[in-house]
Parts: C-alpha cells; structure tokens; sequence
C-alpha cells in the first residue's frame, strides 16, 4: 500500500503553540491524509494532550529521535528551535515545512506561498520555507498586479496584530488592557502607568508600537527592523523580481488577530483601480471589497481564508502609475498555519515529496 493510500505520519513542532494549534485545526478540517499524527513541543508541556479528529493526543519532547518515522514535519516552534532539529527531521528523510524565518533566505530551500510559486517546491531538498505573516498576505495581490501591470514599486507599512507574537504576546495584550482599564477611571494620565511589558517593547494596551523584532545596525538598512527586512526581501524571492523596489515600516497594534497593511503600488505602465479591481476580482484566494465603505478590518478577516482588498484608489502624488490598497488577512491562517498546509497539500497532490533536483535557476532566486 502506498502512503496516499494509508495517509502520513505527520509532526506538528510547536503543537501547544498558536501556529500548531491552527495547524492540527486546519489538517483536520481540510482532510489532509494524516495517518499518525505526532505533537512535539519542549520538555514544558511534553506530557499534556492536544485535541485531533476527537481524540486527545500525548504531546511528546522534540528532540532529534522524534522524527523517526516522520513523513512531514510542520515546524513553528521558533527560529532556534528550528535551527537545531529541523536538520535533524531531514536527517531523518522528513520533508519540512518551516513557519519560522531560519530558512527562509537559504538559497535552494523554496520560500513558497501556495497558489502563488506553488512550481518552486519542486526543487526542494527536504526543508520549504513558508514566508513572514506580513509577506504571505501581500503575494497574491502582488503577483496578480505584477503580471497584469508591471509592478515596480511598493511602499509597505503594516499593522500587526499580537497574536503574530505567539500566545504570550496575545496574553499580554488582555492582561496590560484588564490592568489599564482598572487604573484609569476616566484619567488618561494614568495611560502612562501601564504594567510591565515583557513580549513588546513598550506597552501595547491602547498603543502603537513601531517596533517588530530586532533593529538593524549599519548598511543601507540601518535603523529598519528585521520584520522590516523580511517583507522586503521575502517578496522579492517568493516573485522572483531581485529588481522590486520594497520598502517597509511595521507596526504592532492592540488587535488580537489579523494584519492590515497599507500598500502604495508604483506600476511600470498606466492602472487604474478599475483595471487593478478588474484583475483582483478574479484572483485565486483574493476576496474584492469594492466600495470604499466595505473596507475590510482584522476582525472580519479572522478565522477567514482569503485575503481581503479594499480602498483601491489612485495614489494622488503619481495618479497615473501609482495605486493605493489596504489589504487584510488572518495571520495565524494565510500567515502560518493554512499555507503550510496548502504546502503540504501541494507536495502530496503532484508527487513532490522526496527531494528534487536544484532549481535551474537556483543561484539568482
Ligand atoms: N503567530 C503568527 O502569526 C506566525 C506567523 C508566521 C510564523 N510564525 C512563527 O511560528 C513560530 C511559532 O509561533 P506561535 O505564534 O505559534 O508561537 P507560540 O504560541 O509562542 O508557540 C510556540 C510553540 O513552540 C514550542 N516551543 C518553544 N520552545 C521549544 C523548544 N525548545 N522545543 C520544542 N518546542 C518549543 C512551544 O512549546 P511549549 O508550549 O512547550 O512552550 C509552543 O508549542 C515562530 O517562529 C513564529 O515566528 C508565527
């Protein structure tokens, strides 16, 4: 019997996590064929149980011995998590599909979003890389524009939610906005007094905060920070377009699920946003809202698959070339968990599995 028939073994690594949470949901809800399924987690919550298909199953320690026997890997448990067993889980003739960014520039690994490059994993050699939750959103839209217009430039600033930081960022979220909300008693002053912040670097309860990972020191990107970075050259590699002029600002914001962005699009020849809306309407995984006043916000997008386009309107500093967009999605599903899924679904449906030959042209994506 052949596995499509029997199903795989697959591992979720970070399955107490948000990401991994998501991940069993969605396996489950799509049917993906899972024979076995195996949670790895750290020593923690090695022990407990996690829910698939009705039942409750032991979450084991990942370590290296764990992929045994592993089919597919579906890995979110962090950079350095990644970084030391992911090798270990190819190792041991796992394929991989990394939510994390340890890989995701490491030339020969396919950085991929599904219905976007699906024809890049075919080159794999046992680990893909699924993009930043930013970048993944935007590719579709991106693609679909870059091949009817020729997309030139794009100016990105982003409106993370907290969820994109794990549970611990969500928790603090509810917690510093419980504390404030106790303190303040109609005084804004009091807004200055918030609880320590642990996850971000200032207080996020009724804020902003212009800071998403690590900032950069020196070079041409001095000052942006890594998140900042990532949608700048993940979308260049995920497009294949080295050329695409990206720049980026993000910015984490007090919702809990779902990430909006305010895109300005600088194309190579006249658009219109009734020629970009004429092309967006009929884009796989691109749900159109047309009218201004249907913008779409995070909490209509979460728990939803698609990625969501409004406020399509001329960028009135280049009104012939230049467009502008705000484009919404649920982090935790187009952003993590159903790409990787999708993946997968990929892999198995066109016999992409086992490792492929290079890209032809590996060296300049
Ligand atoms: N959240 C998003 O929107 C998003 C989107 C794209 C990519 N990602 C990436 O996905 C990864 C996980 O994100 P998340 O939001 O799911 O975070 P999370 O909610 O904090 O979950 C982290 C998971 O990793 C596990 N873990 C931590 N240290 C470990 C170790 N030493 N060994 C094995 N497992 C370990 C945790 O297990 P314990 O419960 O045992 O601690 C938990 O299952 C991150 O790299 C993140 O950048 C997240």
């Amino acid at each position: 019997m052949t596995a499509q028939q029997t199903g795989y073994t697959v591992a979720i690594l970070g399955a107490t996590g948000l990401v991994g949470t998501h991940l069993m949901h969605i396996l489950e809800q799509r049917q993906f064929p899972v024979k076995t399924l195996k949670p790895l987690a750290s020593k923690r919550t090695a022990g407990t149980t996690v829910e698939f298909k009705g039942q409750s199953i032991l979450v084991e320690e990942a370590t290296p011995e764990a992929f045994e026997g592993v089919d597919i890997v579906l890995a979110s448990a962090g950079g350095s998590v990644s970084e030391a067993l992911v090798p270990e889980a190819v190792k041991r003739g796992c394929v991989v599909i990394d939510n994390t960014s340890c890989f995701r520039m490491t030339e020969g690994v396919p950085l991929v979003v599904a219905g976007v490059n699906d024809e890049d994993l075919e080159h794999h050699s046992g680990i893909i890389a699924n993009p930043n939750c930013s970048t993944s959103q935007l590719m579709p839209v991106f693609k679909a524009l870059d091949n009817a217009f020729g997309l030139e430039r794009a100016i990105v600033s982003t409106y993370q939610s907290v969820s994109g930081a794990g549970k611990e960022g969500m928790d603090e979220l509810m917690d510093t906005t419980r504390a404030l909300m106790g303190r303040m008693e109609g005084n804004t002053e009091n807004l200055s007094s918030a609880p320590d912040n642990k996850v971000f670097s200032r207080p996020i309860a009724f804020n902003l905060v212009a800071q998403i990972d690590q900032f950069i020191e020196g070079g041409v990107e001095d000052g942006y920070t890594k998140e900042e970075t990532k949608v700048i050259h993940e979308s260049r590699k995920i497009l294949h377009r080295p050329d695409l002029k990206v720049t980026a600002t993000a910015v984490r914001v007090p919702v809990l699920v779902g990430h909006s962005e305010s895109v300005t699009l600088e194309f190579a020849q006249a658009v219109s946003p009734q020629d970009a809306m004429a092309v967006l309407e009929h884009t796989p995984d691109v749900v159109l809202c047309r009218a201004p006043k249907d913008f779409p916000t995070p909490v209509e997008a979460t728990g939803k698959d698609p990625v969501y386009v409004g406020r399509i309107r001329r960028d009135t500093s280049n009104p012939e070339k230049g467009l502008n967009l705000w484009v919404v999605a649920d982090n935790l599903r187009i952003g993590a968990a159903l790409n990787a899924v999708r993946l997968a679904e990929v892999l198995v449906r066109r016999g992409w599995l086992k490792p492929g030959k290079p890209h032809p042209e590996a060296a300049s994506v």
